[in-house]
């Protein structure tokens, strides 16, 4: 994963996370390879898709992962988090115990991407200068509400999912993995913003 080749590419790692069931691996197999699946498992472990798009002539890639919503199919470790620069925080906007959820996610978000937890006194004043360069602010964040398809059972509204994405500074987007809105744009934003 470390041995990324030289020249004028760019690898990038985005994380998707969110309650099981929301729709995260369709959002990732709808960008990759343009495929739904009705009847997609639950994921067990972590898996991930390179996709590859271009920007302003340049070559960059993806490397999207994608882990399992429900607690005892989880298998994450630092190891997931090590390295991203962009995350998916999912919630899907027919069930509001998902958007509850979404704190949650952040914090754990925020636990991984701010690891340094202990430090000799002497090395703090680097680190909050190393901080305020690199802390999670400086990772793109978006908030997607999947799902958007089935507005006649909606109960999240759009206006409650800008709002706590407001609050919490990330970006905010609508899709649907089903029907494909936004799913292009939601993915290749956070790339872009990281780029
Ligand atoms: P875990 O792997 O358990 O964390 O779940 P997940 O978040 O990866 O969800 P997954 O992609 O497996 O989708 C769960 C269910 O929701 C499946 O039945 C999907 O077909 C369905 N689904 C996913 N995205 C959409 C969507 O945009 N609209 C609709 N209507 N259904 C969707
Ligand atoms: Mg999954």
């Amino acid at each position: 994963e470390d041995d990324v080749d030289g020249g004028e590419e760019y690898l990038f790692k985005v994380v998707v996370v969110g309650d099981s069931a929301v729709g995260k691996s369709n959002l990732l197999s709808r960008y990759a390879r343009d495929e739904f699946n009705p009847h997609s498992k639950a994921t067990i472990g972590v898996e991930f898709q390179t996709q590859s798009m271009e920007i302003g002539g340049k070559e960059v890639r993806a490397q999207i992962w994608d882990t399992a919503g429900q607690e005892r199919f989880r298998a994450v470790t630092s190891a997931y988090y090590r390295g991203a620069v962009g995350a998916l925080i999912v919630y899907d906007i027919s069930r509001s115990t998902t958007f509850d959820s979404i704190p949650r996610w952040l914090d754990e978000l925020k636990i991984h991407f701010d690891y340094v937890i202990l430090m000799p006194r002497e090395v703090q004043a680097d680190y909050n200068n190393y901080h305020a360069v690199h802390s999670d602010t400086t990772v793109a964040r978006m908030l997607v509400g999947n799902k958007c398809d089935l507005e006649h059972i909606r109960a999240v509204s759009v206006e409650e999912g800008k709002c706590l994405a407001e609050s919490e500074g990330l970006f905010f987007m609508e899709t649907s993995a089903l029907d494909s809105t936004n799913v292009r744009t939601a993915f290749e934003m956070v790339i872009r913003e990281i780029y």
